[in-house]
């Protein structure tokens, strides 16, 4: 049996009757962007999430360098996140003309250590970026205490964490600032690109608006140089009924990942750590284990795909060696040579489960 890394045509298949409607009502009316679909959309996240707007946007990477705008971040400001994260994190800050401060891991959750944050804090630093990854929430209760104690925002990357929660908010919701992605093979995905920025401030919510719309409140007004980044009404209308099943979908998640854990441990791989403090929501099911060549090779042999997220941490990155060639991050270089994620979807079965269990035992 072939298993792939995600199988998006098993949800489509599930939710066709909804979505195909969905989709023909927006053809129908024609209004792709900036219409009603986008605006329910939003309105939907925004209570879902907990907060006062939730603005949609054409990507994730797009979410995270509108919000560090709108936020006045720029040259001369340090922005503090973690190394091991996909590089769009880190391309946003750049795009800003701010300085990523690359800071290294918690060995357990993959999530930024809170005492290299504190370290790492100069007089320049404005923000903190924390990304929830794989799924997991940063701790956000600490990071906000840190953030509000120094002055500093806290931006939070949710790509990987939709329906997440930290306590009793969703990740997203504690931030000043909280960026999603809606890449189709994201917890709550759409047919293309989309993303979306949730926050409770009035002045930062408009000025993304009008910075997602070409600068302009107005029509053929234009008072900033803005861009072209609306999430269209195909998506929205997409997004909008996957967001009905979102949760019970990370619940499926959760169950098949606890499913994976038990039986992993059994053969002593080192497999993903919960924290206790959030609820992780399995974006990716990462083991950590020195051999991980001759698994992957016998899932491979097998039919079973398998991914390494990510082979090489940013400060280790060609694009950042100016800004990083004496730093040294060994938890993340670590981290780097012995993670590897393994299929996980809500739809996953369990004999599909024991069938790449069975491969890796195989394997060792
Ligand atoms: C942690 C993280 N941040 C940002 C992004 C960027 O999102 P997008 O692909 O929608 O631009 C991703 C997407 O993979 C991601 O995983």
């Amino acid at each position: 049996m072939q298993i792939p890394m995600v199988d998006l045509g098993i949800q489509y298949r599930a939710l066709q009757k909804d979505i195909d409607c969905a989709i023909s009502e927006v053809l129908e009316t024609t209004q792709f962007i900036l219409g009603p679909q986008g605006r329910a959309f939003e309105q939907e996240m925004a209570e879902y999430l907990g907060v006062k707007h939730a603005i949609g946007v054409a990507s994730g990477t797009d979410a995270l360098h509108l919000a560090l705008r709108a936020a006045g971040l720029g040259q001369g400001d340090e922005i503090i996140t973690t190394t091991f994260t996909f590089i769009a994190t880190a391309e946003a800050i750049a795009y800003v003309g701010a300085t990523p401060v690359f800071v290294d891991i918690d060995p357990q959750t993959f999530n930024i250590d809170l005492l290299q944050v504190e370290q790492a804090i100069t007089s320049k630093t404005k923000a903190i970026l924390p990304v929830h990854l794989f799924g997991q929430p940063a701790d956000l209760a600490s990071l906000k205490v840190l953030c509000d104690a120094r002055k500093l925002l806290l931006i939070e990357d949710c790509a990987q964490s939709c329906g997440a929660r930290y306590a009793d908010r969703m990740t997203g919701a504690w931030g000043d600032l909280g960026c999603y992605s809606f890449f189709p093979s994201k917890n709550l995905g759409c047919f293309g690109d989309g993303g979306l920025i949730a926050t409770d401030n009035d002045t930062l919510a408009e000025e993304i608006r009008v910075l997602r719309n070409h600068g302009s409140r107005e029509r053929y007004h234009h008072e900033i140089i803005g861009v072209n980044s609306r999430l269209d009404d195909l998506q929205a209308a997409v997004l909008r009924v996957k967001l009905q099943y979102l949760d019970r979908f990370n619940q499926q998640r959760r169950d098949n990942a606890h499913l994976y854990s038990r039986l992993l441990s059994e053969l002593g791989i080192d497999v993903p750590f919960e924290d206790g403090k959030g609820i992780h929501v399995y974006h990716q099911y990462t083991i950590l284990t020195d051999k991980r060549e001759a698994i992957q090779a016998a899932l491979a042999g097998a039919g079973v795909a398998s991914a390494i997220y990510y082979p090489i941490p940013l400060h280790r990155q060609k694009v950042f060696l100016d800004v990083c060639r004496e730093v040294s991050l060994p938890v993340s270089e670590q981290s780097a040579e012995r993670v590897l994620s393994l299929p996980i979807y809500p739809e996953l079965t369990r004999p599909q489960i024991e069938q790449v269990v069975e491969v890796i035992a195989g394997s060792l």
